[in-house]
């Protein structure tokens, strides 16, 4: 059996015989004393526990990322570098980070100080932080409740970017990919990295009933709110070519299953703009640099916001195991309520998505209690087609939260097609999503509400589509429609 094997802080660690359920934030607190990192919720919402991972970026090269520790566990730092805010000073200087945040004294109590400074830390090393909306997204993952978000913001306006001249930028041209190879064993709990598409699916084929992990933003909480003991893990991180994303000859874009939301949300800006609007409100950006495409999908759940637009633009999912692959369109894939088609030993190993036709209008939206980290009571992914006299040829409308599992409004669609793309039209279909769907009451939104909502977006999306082009990404981006701007 191997050992779990990383470098923190610049010094190799090894751990044989520690649980590979044990948590990165309680590792460094409880194991190496390294008490700077806070831990506030354990379940990935506040942080106060965010360290920076040198990971890969949507070309494949070498980046820092900004992570919850809460959710790391352990084995998933196989052959990597780790930095707690105990590391980036050098020779007895803050980093810059530390030194803007004081500089603009965005620090009173300061608990989750360490967290914002090392969120900070990432901006530093990011090429690609220039737009205002970008600096919001890198904090916004950071809760803050005496200092106020203002000098934290402009704290890191000054650093964003500048790419300090240090030991950190040198690992940025020198770090090798990790190898996260791992075989490892701690009393009756099992954890396997395979690094291979073979050796996954003839790890998978061996071990059916494993639990099936990559970034662990919902898998780590089952550890850290639900106690249980995952006995028998199998990470799909550790094989690279289920991280590639690519557009293929015919304009689809394929999306490896392992491909970070980061990583998708940069690669999707030009190809599939739709997708690139919904990772904006997806979740914060240290979930976004963990939380996979595939792990979002697999997880099944009715509110899970990458399914409804993906829905929309009638994606397709790659199935693989030590048999083959199959191809099975995502409108298929769901089941029922957290069920799948995937058979025992398959895994998800690559998202499809056909190029947007020209002629297509299509957007997606989220409405959450909050704009920032929260989660879903409804999302929705929209495409239509109108000719050249004004008729909609195509009608494709995905939606979570309305039924037990992410679904298409079929009968809508059916109203909308042959009529003309006017507000008349829009409001008579929308009625349908009654018929389409019957969403349930809870905490996130009565029955009447998710209703509505759906109403509502099919209403501002026709809106939307009056301008021209539909308007990609705004720079404060909202769940609901800016009526003012039409
Ligand atoms: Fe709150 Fe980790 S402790 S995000
Ligand atoms: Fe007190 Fe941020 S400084 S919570």
């Amino acid at each position: 059996m191997d050992c779990i094997r990383f470098t923190l802080n610049g010094r190799v660690v090894e751990e044989r015989s520690v649980p590979p359920t044990l948590t990165l934030l309680q590792y460094l607190r409880y194991t190496q004393g390294l008490t700077g990192t806070k831990e506030g919720c354990a379940e990935g919402d506040c942080g106060a526990c965010t360290v920076a991972i040198l990971d890969a970026d949507a070309q494949g090269g070498p980046a820092w990322r900004a992570v919850n520790s809460c959710l790391v566990l352990l084995p998933m730092l196989q052959g990597k570098q780790v930095v707690s805010v105990e590391g980036i000073a050098q020779g007895g200087a803050p980093h810059p980070a530390q030194e803007s945040l004081v500089q603009a004294l965005g620090s009173q109590c300061g608990y989750c100080t360490p967290g914002v400074v090392m969120s900070m830390f990432e901006a530093c090393y990011r090429k690609d932080l220039d737009q205002p909306w970008k600096l919001d997204d890198q904090m916004c993952g950071n809760l803050c409740r005496c200092t106020g978000y203002r000098p934290i913001k402009d704290a890191t306006k000054q650093v964003a970017g500048t790419l300090p001249d240090d030991k950190f930028r040198v690992a940025l041209k020198d770090a090798p990919r990790a190898d996260m190879k791992l075989s490892y064993q701690a009393g009756a709990q099992r954890y396997f990295t395979p690094t291979t598409v073979e050796e996954l699916g003839a790890r998978l084929a061996e071990h059916p009933e494993a639990r099936i992990v990559c970034g662990g933003t919902d898998v780590s909480l089952e550890v850290t709110k639900r106690y249980q003991e995952l006995p028998l893990v199998i990470s799909v991180e550790g094989v690279p070519e289920l991280r590639r994303m690519e557009k293929l000859s015919d304009g689809t874009v394929r999306i490896g299953a392992t491909a970070t939301l980061s990583d998708v949300e940069a690669f999707t800006e030009m190809p599939l703009p739709p997708v690139h609007r919904m990772l904006r409100y997806f979740a914060s950006r240290q979930i976004k640099n963990r939380g996979t495409v595939g792990g979002n999908l697999c997880n099944a759940s009715p509110i899970g916001d990458m399914a409804p637009v993906l829905l929309s633009l009638d994606a397709s999912v790659e199935l693989t195991s030590r048999n083959g692959t199959r191809r099975v369109p995502l409108k298929e894939f769901f089941l029922s309520y957290r069920k799948t088609a995937l058979q025992k030993g398959e895994f998800l190993s690559a998202v499809l998505v056909p190029p947007i036709p020209s002629d297509a209008r299509a957007s997606a939206y989220k409405v959450s209690k909050r704009r920032e980290l929260d989660i879903s009571a409804v999302a929705a992914g929209f495409l239509v087609r109108v000719d050249g006299g004004g008729l909609v040829v195509e009608a494709r409308l995905g939606f979570g939260g309305m039924a037990a599992t992410p679904a298409r409004a079929r009968q809508t669609e059916a109203a909308l097609v042959g009529k003309p793309w006017n507000e008349q039209t829009v409001e008579e279909a929308a009625l349908l999503l009654d018929k389409d769907f019957a969403p349930i009451s809870d905490h996130r939104g009565s029955s009447w509400y998710r209703a509505t909502v759906a109403k509502n977006l099919l209403r501002g999306f026709f809106v939307e589509t009056q301008k021209d082009p539909v308007p990609a990404l705004p720079q404060r981006p909202t769940a609901t429609v800016q009526l003012e701007q039409v």
